[in-house]
């Protein structure tokens, strides 16, 4: 299983286009491909589901901005593949071909603008040292979570990142080293 995250500190460049069409391609190629939307903007998100349905069924608790809340709350995180679902139109189209190959998705969500002065704040330590002991074990967390919940089902998994280096973005630094 490879984790790919596409990231540039430019926006407008193409990152979602190549994502969503990487994953098209991969999938008719009979790849099962996993997709996470890191940008606030989810653009990738539309890209695979409509406004209607996003904010019907998964604005509430299942984009990747319900996992950040739970770290931010001090909660308990949910296993990553509670967030996890088959666009229809692309799958359809998929099985149409008779491929073993999916596109499954993790949407994004605008409120993941907070998130990262929320961790800021919860992680922020005395120093800039611990400070990044801190932020390690989020990372690491998340890491492990794409992990535990990829490495059976999936081939791959594409982070769609936004045009920054903010926190979160490094965080998918930390992924992609795995
Ligand atoms: N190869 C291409 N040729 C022409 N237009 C393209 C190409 N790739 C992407 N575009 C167009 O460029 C615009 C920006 O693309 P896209 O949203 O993929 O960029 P992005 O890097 O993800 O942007 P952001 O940094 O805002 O997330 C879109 O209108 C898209 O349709
Ligand atoms: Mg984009």
């Amino acid at each position: 299983m490879q984790i790919i995250s596409v990231m540039n500190y430019k926006g407008g460049v193409g990152k979602t286009t190549v994502t969503a069409n990487l994953a098209g391609e991969l999938a008719f190629r009979g790849k099962k491909v996993l997709l996470l939307d890191m940008d606030a903007q989810a653009s990738l998100t539309f890209s695979f589901v409509t406004p209607d349905y996003w904010d019907t069924d998964l604005k509430e608790s299942k984009t990747i901005k319900s996992w950040f809340d739970c770290i931010s709350q001090g909660n308990q995180t949910m296993p990553l593949s509670d967030l996890v679902v088959r666009p229809k139109r692309v799958n359809k189209f998929l099985s149409n071909k008779n491929t073993r190959g999916v596109v499954d998705l993790i949407s994004s969500h605008l409120g993941l603008i907070n998130v990262d002065l929320e961790l800021a704040t919860l992680l922020g330590g005395a120093n800039m040292t611990q400070t990044k002991r801190n932020y390690i074990k989020v990372h690491g967390k998340l890491r492990a979570e794409i992990q535990s919940v990829t490495s059976d089902e999936y081939d791959i998994v594409l982070i769609d990142c936004p045009p920054n280096f903010d926190a979160l973005v490094k965080s998918h630094a930390a992924v992609q080293r795995t």
